[in-house]
């Protein structure tokens, strides 16, 4: 069985959803207090053993490849000034893996976005992370799909359940039997939806996904949609559900982006008292 070595996140859309912040700034590279969330996701990667890394990024993206360069006056700066824990923390960066990027010209779905992948994958089962989709975890939520990908040989898509009444939301599992997967349905009515299982911004997939893109139609949004190319996969290959542990945080719509905010924050010593007394005084 091929190791899982490779990630690519795409992280060339509009963030309609987030306007007008987006019109400038990239919604991956919105900070969880003082980190760009991609830098987040970026780290769960390396955490989970990842060794490099595709960006999809599109010309309005252009500080998402600056942020994980290195920036040698910032860097000189801080070492003329004798700011050693901040030079420290922006080396890092630069270092934490190998990173390339291609651009998507037009942001035609994330189905489109992920085929411009194919020549960096070659021919190995490889990660996609969604770029506005964050994790807090105790173990690195794609090291936990790796793991069920390495017990099964299979692709795998990390699910948590959501709430019944937002089930038309998500891409929403059918279960065959266990954890594998039969079929998505996307954004289903109360009704309609097989479980409230919701496939979460985390895939393994193996290299045949490229053949399905090739072929892919227009589906919802008039986008190439990356779910049709796996349900297509899917005819001929299995896909497992990996029920990971860790909390999801869509940091693409306000409310995910506060959340994800405020319990990053109260996870670190140097503002959880403070924000917790103001949270009280707030209410
Ligand atoms: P989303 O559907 O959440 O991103 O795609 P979006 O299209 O930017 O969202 P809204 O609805 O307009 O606010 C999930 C991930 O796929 C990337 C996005 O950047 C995001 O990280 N994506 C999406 C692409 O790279 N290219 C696309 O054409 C579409």
């Amino acid at each position: 069985m091929k190791k899982v070595r490779k990630a690519v996140i795409p992280v060339a859309g509009m963030g309609t959803r987030f306007l007008p912040v987006t019109k400038s700034v990239p919604k991956e590279m919105l900070p969880i207090i003082d980190k760009p969330t991609l830098q987040y996701i970026v780290e769960e990667c390396v955490a989970s053993g990842i060794e490099e890394i595709l960006f999809i990024t599109s010309p309005y993206k252009r500080n998402v490849e600056d942020h994980f360069d290195q920036s040698f006056e910032l860097e000189t700066r801080l070492e003329k000034n004798n700011k050693l824990k901040e030079l420290e923390i922006v080396k890092k960066i630069s270092k934490m893996c190998k990173i390339y990027y291609t651009r998507q010209g037009e942001p035609l779905g994330s189905g489109h976005a992920i085929k411009l992948a194919k020549s960096f994958v070659g021919n190995e089962p490889f990660a996609v992370l969604y770029g506005d989709d964050l994790m807090k975890y105790k173990t690195p939520v794609l090291k936990q799909l790796i793991e069920v990908y390495e017990k099964y040989d299979c692709n795998v898509i990390g699910v948590q359940e959501v709430d019944k009444n937002l089930v038309y939301k998500y891409g929403i599992i059918d279960f065959e039997n266990g954890d594998k997967i039969k079929s998505i349905v996307e954004k289903p009515s109360i009704e309609e939806a097989p479980s409230n299982f919701a496939g979460l911004g985390r895939y393994i997939v193996k290299p045949e996904i490229f053949d399905e893109l090739d072929k892919l139609d227009k589906g919802k949004g008039n986008e190439y949609q990356f779910t049709d190319g796996m349900l297509n996969l899917m005819k001929k290959q299995d896909f497992y559900a990996c029920k990971f542990e860790g909390t999801y945080y869509d940091i693409g719509n306000q409310l995910g982006y506060l959340k994800a905010n405020i319990a990053f924050a109260l996870d670190r010593e140097d503002l959880k008292d403070d924000l917790t007394k103001f949270l009280k005084e707030i209410k």
